[in-house]
């Protein structure tokens, strides 16, 4: 039901049961917040939305408050105004000063609401917090004296991440957050998936950052210099590096590799193929053995941390495949090491992905053979284009080149498979072409594309019938098993710890994430529908990895190096 509200003297409309801050936002009004969040209850807590209402002592929160018919609102009345800015005042009086070179720097909300409120000067001072960098976390490091007490990372972990592993600590002047017991990073059941750094709004959770380190290995003469990079990658550069995507670019990010001094460049889209097929044999396996029991893919990382911390009893029906990172880690390793006639120890392997839980998951024991690691450096796409920066290359100017053989090529289901449901989808296709010789009719796939954190569909076709059950976001496993309880039986069960899949890793620009996951899902969906090489198993790349190079070569002909094992993990907080 629609009424009327009186803002700043005009009548707008309003909707019942709507937060005033709905109602000023639907018009063009626009106020500051800070601790909400778009999808969640609000807490009220920054107090940085506040509005006057007449009849009301006090300012009232805009974003907890339901709009009443008649209410008379002023929103930048100087009394709202001053208030707001106290606020700010007051959050950057112990704000350690070192904006230049923090990680946020011009994408911190705290530093827009301090010029966007026109404060010039520190008016309040108050003591320094004592600066507590953890860097234990193979991922994420946290610089509490940045924190300003959002508490948006806490929900997060907690609601939609479901991992919680931080907290509010102590109270009064002493709060901060931290995992539990005040401990490390490191010593938390923290699963490395970084949604926390992609809410706050300051720099006191970043990426760990491996800039310094790769640097160190371009320079040096002796060493063959690798990188891989995922699909997602080349539209998230050419946004950092402000640059209209077409899919020229993803040739022109070869040379900008090459450029900054990479011997070789690779697709790990190649090993996004690898993973599908193998996951499809092994589904192939347990139809065959009439296995009842699901699959579950392990393609990501955060998630698979997860289930050996949290829900050990599904590792034996966890497949046993590597991430796409992982698999292209171990090819460079072992074929491209031979091909170019250099030890592995002597090639350095970078990966640049949306993802941060793969920092993590490239020191895990079971990715490195003989004490050599398959992939030695992850960076983000933040810190990618941070490095094509720092080279000062002139990305408008340069010609696109192929990347390197034998993993230059990939399928769009690799693609695809960036998107949550998409590897999924991209294993049954590939599975019912492995059997049935015939590509299944897409169209079944709409509902494993569709919105919501569980999503399941039967697929059918000659004979065959595969129900698949896709968990998007950590928090849509309560659902599934819910659906499991009530009988539902899956052959194949995809679960991505973010929501949205790889298209919302925190690894990717800040400004991308925001509202883009629905169109860049979308785009997938459209290059798919139009890629001549929809499954990896047409992949002339993959054909020639497959039938040739991989069968001729008897270190890995057995393909053992493309699976790992998974382990029950005690998290001591
Ligand atoms: S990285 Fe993920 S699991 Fe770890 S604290 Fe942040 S939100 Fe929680
Ligand atoms: S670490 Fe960041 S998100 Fe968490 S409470 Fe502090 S400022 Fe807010
Ligand atoms: S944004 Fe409304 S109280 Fe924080």
């Amino acid at each position: 039901m629609l009424f009327t509200i009186q803002v700043n003297n005009k009548k707008i409309k309003a909707e019942k049961g709507e937060t005033i801050l709905s109602a000023l936002n639907r018009n063009g009004i626009i106020i500051p917040t800070l601790c909400r969040m778009k999808e969640f209850t609000p807490t009220g807590a920054c107090r940085m939305c506040v509005v006057e209402v007449e009849g009301h002592d006090r300012l009232i929160t805009a974003c907890s408050h339901p709009v009443v018919e008649w209410m008379k609102i002023k929103t930048h009345s100087p009394r709202v105004i001053t208030a707001r800015k106290t606020i700010v005042e007051l959050l950057l009086s112990n704000h350690p000063d070192d904006c230049l070179y923090c990680d946020k720097n011009l994408n911190c909300e705290l530093q827009r609401l301090s010029e966007e409120l026109n404060i010039r000067e520190r008016r309040i001072r108050a003591k320094k917090i004592k600066p507590r960098l953890d860097q234990s976390s193979p991922a994420i490091v946290r610089e509490l004296s940045k924190c300003i007490l959002c508490g948006r990372c806490v929900r997060v972990c907690e609601e939609v991440i479901t991992s919680t592993s931080l907290d509010f600590i102590n109270r009064g002047g002493a709060t901060h957050i931290g995992p539990a017991m005040d401990r490390d990073f490191n010593f938390s059941s923290c699963i490395h998936c970084g949604q926390c750094v992609l809410v706050c709004p300051t720099g006191a959770l970043h990426e760990k950052h491996n800039i310094s380190e790769v640097q160190e290995y371009l320079n040096n003469p002796e060493i063959v210099k690798v990188i891989q990079y995922s699909p997602l990658v080349t539209t998230g550069i050419a946004e950092e590096l402000g640059i209209k995507y077409n899919k020229d670019f993803d040739k022109v990010l070869n040379s900008i590799l090459r450029k900054i001094g990479f011997d070789k460049v690779f697709i790990t889209g190649t090993g996004t193929d690898i993973c599908i097929s193998e996951i499809a044999d092994e589904l192939k396996t347990k139809i065959e053995e009439k296995e009842r029991k699901p699959l579950y893919i392990s393609a990501c990382p955060a998630w698979v941390k997860y289930a050996e911390q949290f829900i050990p009893s599904i590792l034996p029906q966890l497949s046993t495949v590597k991430s796409p990172q992982q698999v292209v880690g171990a090819l460079i390793k072992t074929l491209v090491a031979e091909q170019a006639g250099v030890k592995p120890e002597k090639i350095y392997s970078v990966s640049a992905t949306p993802c941060m839980a793969m920092k993590f998951e490239a020191r895990r024991d079971g990715m490195m053979r003989k004490g050599i690691s398959d992939v030695d450096s992850v960076m983000t796409v933040r810190e990618l284009a941070r490095l094509i920066r720092l080279y000062g290359i002139d990305v408008t100017n340069i010609e696109p080149e192929p990347a390197d053989d034998p993993m230059a090529g990939r399928s769009s289901g690799a693609a695809l498979a960036e998107t949550s449901g998409g590897i999924a989808e991209a294993i049954t296709r590939t599975l019912f072409f492995k059997i049935t010789g015939k590509e299944v009719d897409r169209q079944q796939f709409k509902k494993l594309r569709a919105g919501g954190s569980f999503r399941e569909a039967t697929i059918s076709g000659d004979d065959m019938e595969l129900k698949v059950a896709v968990v998007d976001g950590l928090i849509g496993l309560e659902k599934l098993r819910a659906a499991q309880a009530s009988g539902n039986q899956y052959d194949l069960i995809e679960v991505m710890a973010c929501s949205g899949g790889c298209i919302n890793g925190a690894g990717l620009p800040f400004s991308t994430i925001k509202d883009e996951k629905k169109s860049r899902a979308k785009s997938i969906y459209q290059a798919d529908d139009t890629d001549a090489i929809g499954l990896p198993c047409k992949s002339p790349v993959l054909i020639n990895l497959y039938e040739k190079l991989i069968k001729e070569n008897k270190d890995i002909s057995d393909k053992k190096i493309f699976h790992t094992h998974f382990e029950k993990r005690n998290v001591l907080l």
